[in-house]
């Protein structure tokens, strides 16, 4: 995979003094920032005339450079507009570290200084915010382009008041999310012809190798069918490539013994829709429907990164789903892990077949919690839209705390229902349950109702993240996301 040549920094400096190239500092609508408050006494009022005077105007997003400011160091001196005070989050500092990068982009600068963070909120979710944030605008995925845009090495350092050991500790978290993101956008990124379910095991193994508390075992085709998951086989059944069950086990608590938190994501390398057939256009991007898959690895790296004293397994079937004289048809009736038998009335709804029998797995680990994180249906598309991810959920305080993480990131969730009502829409005639609802109508809750019923024995949540996994158009790329919302509240859960 690739590695960016941008690094970062903590300092604690007269920034007046500091020698960088760009010395990023922030204005609200109409008021300097207490950062921008020490230069302009330096400069002698220029940046209050011209706030003043309009032309900085304090906008979340909007940037103002000065070249050679007077009695700074900095080469520019880059003003980032945070918006209406009351208002500043951290969003409006994601917009405005968004804003300077693109900025800082077209220069030929190596030494960026952020000095931004007084009067902005928890240091423990905005220093890693600034670090995410000039991650995902300086990320680039070119490895499958023979010629590669040239970057100079680049250094963003973020000013602190003092170094104290909680600011330390909340650079070293925006570290490790930022490798977990980066490790989840690279996977989504990746092609399918380039990432297939043995590539997913093989990167799932290399984890194993990097850091002493992961263990990895790869479930393969004859262990798959000894175990019995009749639903992974059928779905891989159509593929020239052969599935594979990845186990990723992370130890870190005290004890082996303490139950872990379980973590499942789908890893459809690549959906067609087997024998449902979907349609051609726009088919490309279902080389993203493994984007669950790969923010579980990025949450697993990043928790190996911070050591955090937890156990928790990640759980990945790896599948590609295709059409051909040995897949699975319409109608055809398989047996889960569990015993359930299914009835296929749809090829293409073929994440929640092979996360039944994941989910009929994670059972013998008497979990704390289980979390699943699939791009299960283009229904919550139609619900939602793009900003937050599908939560589903058979125990609140479980959904209240993944909302809580939510909130506090801004890597969001909103939560739907999964009444008995719905449960009716999977009755079949010729097996135990069908893996279609009736209709269009409320997709993702039937969706989620189906993996209901192998997820009795243990608390359990599900993220449908097909909204918001990656996104489309001129940008087309993997986001990362719910990478950012999973450390949080593992992080939570390691203390509690
Ligand atoms: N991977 C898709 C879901 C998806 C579709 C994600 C579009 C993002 C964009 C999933 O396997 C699927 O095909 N779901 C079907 C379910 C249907 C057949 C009940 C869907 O959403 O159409
Ligand atoms: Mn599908
Ligand atoms: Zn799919």
């Amino acid at each position: 995979m690739k590695t960016q040549p941008v690094s970062y920094q903590l300092i604690s400096e007269d920034i007046a003094a500091l020698e960088t190239d760009v010395l990023v500092v922030n204005c609200y609508e109409d008021e300097l920032s207490p950062d921008a408050k020490a230069l302009d006494a330096a400069m002698d009022g220029l940046l209050q005339s011209l706030l003043d005077s309009g032309e900085i105007t304090g906008k979340a997003g909007s940037v103002f450079p000065i070249f050679q400011p007077k009695n700074i160091k900095a080469r520019y001196l880059l003003v980032v507009g945070f918006g209406a005070r009351e208002k500043a989050s951290v969003v409006t500092l994601s917009k405005a570290v968004d804003a300077a990068t693109q900025w800082v982009k077209k220069m030929p600068a190596e030494t960026i200084t952020f000095s931004i963070l007084s009067n902005c909120g928890k240091k423990a979710y905005t220093i890693p915010k600034i670090i995410e944030t000039v991650a995902h605008t300086t990320y680039t995925f070119n490895q499958y382009k023979s010629k590669k845009d040239e970057q100079n090495a680049q250094v963003y350092a973020i000013n602190v008041a003092a170094l104290t050991e909680e600011i330390q500790a909340a650079f070293d978290y925006g570290l490790a999310l930022k490798k977990g993101v980066l490790l989840t956008k690279d996977l989504g990124n990746t092609p399918a012809n380039h990432l297939t379910p043995t590539d997913l095991s093989d990167i799932a193994d290399n984890l194993a190798r990097e850091y002493d508390d992961l263990h990895c075992k790869i479930l393969n085709d004859s262990d798959i069918k000894r175990l019995g998951m009749g639903a992974i086989v059928a779905v891989s059944q159509g593929s020239a490539e052969a599935p594979n069950f990845i186990v990723l086990e992370y130890h870190g608590a005290q004890s082996r013994e303490e139950a872990p938190i379980v973590l499942v994501g789908k890893g459809v390398t690549f959906d067609s829709g087997g024998i449902s057939l979907k349609p051609g256009a726009g088919m490309d991007e279902m080389k993203y429907d493994m984007c669950g898959a790969a923010s579980v690895l990025g949450t697993m790296k990043a928790v190996a990164e911070l050591a955090l004293p937890l156990n928790i397994v990640a759980l990945i079937p790896a599948v590609e789903n295709m059409p051909s004289g040995t897949a699975i048809k319409p109608g055809d009736v398989v047996t889960s892990m569990s015993g359930q038998t299914i009835e296929i009335l749809n090829t293409d709804a073929e994440g929640r077949l092979i996360l039944c029998d994941a989910l009929t797995y994670a059972e013998q680990y008497e979990p704390k919690a289980v979390i699943d994180v699939a791009t299960l249906t283009g229904a919550i598309i139609i619900a939602l839209g793009h900003e937050p991810t599908g939560l589903f959920a058979n125990n609140q305080d479980l959904a209240d705390a993944l909302m809580a993480s939510g909130e506090a990131t801004r890597d969001r969730v909103w939560q739907l229902p999964m009444w008995d009502e719905y449960q009716s829409q999977l009755d079949s005639p010729f097996a135990d349950i069908a893996n279609i609802g009736g209709g269009r109508a409320g997709g993702s809750i039937t969706a989620a109702c189906f993996l209901s019923r192998f997820t009795e024995k243990y608390a359990w949540a599900h993220l449908d993240i097909a909204g918001t996994a990656w996104t489309s158009g001129a940008n087309k790329g993997a986001t990362g996301r719910p990478v950012g919302l999973l450390l949080d509240y593992l992080k939570k859960q390691s203390l509690a």
